[in-house]
């Protein structure tokens, strides 16, 4: 019956709904041929979405040679320590992988990817592609995600028979972070593969590159040099893409995530469904009053963002999952949370999944309600941006677009440990996801598992004791900050825990 749903909405999705421009306004309708005005039939272009021959049919452009570029000066802590550049590149791609996204990056030569646009363009999503922008995330850049710095998604269409495509190249971004998180179907294994991939500016040999130059547009520009690390060179790394996409453990399949994967998929947006959603409503509104200042935003223009009918949308994400297999998603968003969460202060059905997340056996679930922002941050945030991007204010006045969670969503999404919690309960609620025994026993972080303190060493305790009070900042602090951090109360708490 889910299934149905998806392609419901998939097919009404066609329809605009409230949607201010006709549909030859749509900026990129010219380009993908089939996004206006014929809905569903769009598909007949989708069949050759996945094919990564689509675009740049001239041959790629090679990139420079990076061996005298300067040293980055602040580099991220734990990447910082990893080759990069032309090593890295070789070592990537000497590795035995099939996937699209490989095969384009380690093809006749290492090709040239001077920008976020440039990244979509190599690996065919310029064209034919659809996108969701999410308001909620529960991933890896979870602390840098609301309408006002969402993260993007973009990825092949799908037809409307959910056909699967035997190769696809999915990107995502976030504002805020030197990186793209790609994934791509490996024929061969039928797995998908995860990369991340980094890039560095020019301010990065300076050390000039402010709040501005992270959050506004200029960080999807002027990329110097790039990096790609493959899921293996990151397992032992807090930025492990396993962790949450391998959730049946060392040994298991890699699965695509999406939580929210049914209506009214209460985060994505924009939905021009023919019921609006209140995502739609809300956050597509709460971007547009930010970004409408901008070109583009993660690659995609702004007013295609603004206007997209079918190309847009948490269903097309959906189709895309069930599509390629991963429909069963554990612990995915109960849609009755939506309703249960508007009719009384708690979601009982939200509460129970929360608990289970709290408990170690699953990522956390995605906030009940469809802001997570407080107001006043909020409004502060958006001001201060529309401010500096149009250069009424100085660009070392910009607040930041991240710091806008309620304290309401910071606690529900597991930011921080849930108030007045004993030490146990914070570590298995703080600690649980990187750290539950299902990592490669092999690997340094699978010495402490956190469901089984019982079991533990006082030496590994002990250890555990002085991660916690490194300073933050210190690639040893824990946890690390990406995932959340411990209140000082936490902080006793657990290590009075660990003490015994
Ligand atoms: C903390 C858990 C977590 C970690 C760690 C994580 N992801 Fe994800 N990822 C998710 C979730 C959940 C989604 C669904 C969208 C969302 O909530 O943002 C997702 C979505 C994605 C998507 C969009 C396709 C899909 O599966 O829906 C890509 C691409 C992706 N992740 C790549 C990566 C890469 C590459 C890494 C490692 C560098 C990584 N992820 C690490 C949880 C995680
Ligand atoms: C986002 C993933 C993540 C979270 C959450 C996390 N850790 Fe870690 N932890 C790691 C990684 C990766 C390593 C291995 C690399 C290193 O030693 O820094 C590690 C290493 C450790 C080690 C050293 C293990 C050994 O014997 O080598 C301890 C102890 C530890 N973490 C404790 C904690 C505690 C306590 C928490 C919760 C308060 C926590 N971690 C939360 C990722 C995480």
């Amino acid at each position: 019956m889910k299934r149905l749903t998806a392609l419901a909405a998939l097919l009404l999705g066609g329809v605009a709904c409230g949607s201010p421009s006709a549909p030859d306004t749509v900026p990129n309708a010219s380009s993908t041929g089939g996004v206006a005005g014929t809905g569903a039939g769009g598909g007949g272009a989708a069949g050759t979405g996945g094919s990564v021959g689509a675009a740049g049919a001239g041959g790629i452009e090679p990139a420079p040679s990076w061996a005298n570029l300067p040293k980055v000066m602040t580099p991220d802590v734990e990447l910082g320590i990893l080759p990069s550049r032309e090593m890295q590149y070789d070592r990537l791609c000497a590795m035995p992988r099939n996937d699209a996204f490989f095969q384009r990056i380690c093809g006749a030569v290492r090709p040239n990817i001077p920008d976020l646009v440039g990244l979509l363009r190599l690996v065919g999503l310029e064209q034919d592609r659809a996108f969701a922008l999410t308001g909620n995330s529960t991933s890896l850049v979870a602390k840098s995600v609301s309408a006002l710095n969402p993260r993007v998604i973009v990825f092949p269409r799908v037809a409307p028979t959910l056909e699967q495509k035997d190769d696809f190249v999915i990107v995502s971004f976030v504002r805020g972070e030197p990186f793209a998180e790609v994934t791509s179907r490996d024929p061969v294994s039928g797995e998908p593969n995860f990369y991340l991939f980094t890039f560095e500016r020019a301010c990065d040999y300076q050390g000039t590159c402010d709040l501005a130059s992270r959050l506004t547009e200029e960080l999807e520009h002027d990329w110097t040099a790039y990096s790609i690390y493959p899921e293996s060179d990151l397992e032992n790394t807090s930025v492990d893409c396993l962790t949450c996409h391998r959730p049946g453990g060392f040994g298991t399949k890699k699965i695509l995530r999406m939580q929210e994967l049914a209506s009214p998929w209460l985060h994505w947006f924009p939905q021009r469904f023919v019921q609006r959603t209140d995502s739609d409503r809300v956050l597509t509104a709460q971007f547009v009053d930010v970004h409408g200042v901008d070109e583009q935003y993660g690659g995609v223009p702004v007013s295609t963002i603004q206007n997209a009918l079918d190309d847009g949308s948490g269903a097309q994400l959906e189709a895309l999952l069930r599509a390629q297999g991963f429909g069963e998603q554990p612990n995915a968003f109960d849609p009755r949370i939506e309703a249960e969460a508007k009719a009384s202060e708690q979601s009982a059905t939200w509460l129970a999944q929360w608990t289970l997340a709290t408990q170690g056996k699953a990522i956390t679930v995605p906030y009940p309600k469809v802001d997570v922002t407080d107001e006043a941050k909020r409004l502060a945030a958006s001001a201060s941006y529309k401010s500096v991007v149009t250069g009424a204010s100085g660009r070392e006045t910009l607040l930041d677009l991240r710091d806008v969670f309620s304290l309401d969503a910071t606690e529900k999404l597991s930011f921080v440990p849930q108030p007045g919690a004993d030490g146990r309960a914070v570590l298995v609620q703080m600690c649980a996801r990187c750290h539950d025994g299902r990592a490669d026993p092999a690997i340094g972080r699978s010495h402490f598992n956190v469901l089984k303190l019982d079991e533990m060493s006082a030496d590994e305790k002990a250890i555990a004791v002085e991660r916690i009070q490194e300073p933050q900042g210190s690639v040893k602090h824990m946890p690390p900050w990406r995932s959340g951090v411990l209140t000082p109360e936490a902080i006793t708490a657990a290590v009075a825990e660990l003490a015994k």
